[in-house]
């Protein structure tokens, strides 16, 4: 194991004897969901070696380790962004101590801007597949053939037996869930009405800066990922209107109760089996 990960997977195991079977990462509009977590360790990204520390406003930077409900999980609290400007390797570091807990199920979410124009801010969104349109990819480098292949297959990325038990967990509390594929980009910027359309013809249905990174790392040591995206605005150009970080804040908080039960529900599930 690389050696950053092993320290911070010692940090952990000193911190807690809970083995997590679910790892769920809570972006916008979901981070609530810790506080329903009955913790028996929270851990700041700053206080794991190797880890740095998150930027984002809103966005904290914790691991949250204990049961919701009967299931045992670890919580990411908030995420790297390629952004930020830390190498993908840190964007997934997250990612690989968690695979080296043993957790073999992913949970992300995200919030995404839409580009299906069937779409309406506060939509939830499972992943269908995603487009990486970052430019750069985490497992660029030597392969670790411990965690898993030098040329990963990715054509089922987003596992479709979770996907059906999101379904139904929506249909269970008449919740319209939207279907689509999930374009990554670099971000900072929201993309130009250009580049939506491009997306759209690309066949995206939801834009957005995270997650992909995070889902190749996963997929990379044979977990299996969820994926669900808040759609918290239109993507440019779809609304006469500019974008803005309020605005997405503002529509993942109208939506997290929706966003917090059906994911829930989901991890409920997915502990039983
Ligand atoms: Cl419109 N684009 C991107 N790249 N990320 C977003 C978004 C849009 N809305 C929320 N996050």
């Amino acid at each position: 194991m690389n050696e950053t990960v092993q320290k911070a997977v010692d940090l952990i195991r000193e911190k807690t004897t809970i083995t997590p079977k679910v790892a769920v990462t809570l972006g916008s509009g979901l981070g609530g969901l810790a506080d329903n977590i009955d913790a028996d360790a929270v851990i700041s990204y700053e206080d794991i070696p190797g880890f740095p520390a998150s930027t984002v406003p809103g966005h904290d930077g914790k691991f949250v380790i204990g049961h919701l409900g009967d299931v045992p999980v670890i919580a990411m609290k908030g995420r790297f962004h390629y952004y930020e400007g830390y190498p993908m390797w840190k964007v997934v570091l997250p990612t690989r101590v968690i695979s080296a807990l043993g957790v073999e199920t992913f949970v992300v979410s995200n919030a995404a801007g839409g580009v299906n124009t069937s779409f309406s801010p506060g939509d939830l969104m499972v992943i269908a597949d995603h487009i990486n349109q970052m430019g750069d990819h985490p497992l660029i480098g030597p392969n670790n053939d411990e965690i898993g292949p030098r040329f990963p297959d990715m054509s089922s990325a987003y596992d479709e037996a979770l996907i059906d038990i999101a379904e139904q967990e929506a249909k269970a509390m008449e919740l319209s869930l939207q279907r689509g594929v999930y374009a990554a980009t670099t971000g900072p910027t929201y993309e130009t009405p250009a580049e939506v359309r491009m997306f759209r013809t690309l066949g995206a249905d939801a834009v957005g800066m995270s997650t992909v990174p995070e889902v190749i790392a996963a997929r990379h040591a044979g977990s299996r990922v969820l994926g669900i995206s808040c759609i918290s605005n239109a993507a440019a150009g779809i609304l006469d209107q500019p974008l803005s970080h309020e605005e997405v804040i503002e529509t993942t908080e109208k939506v997290t109760a929706n966003f917090m039960e059906l994911v829930t529900r989901i991890i409920t599930r997915v502990g039983k089996g």
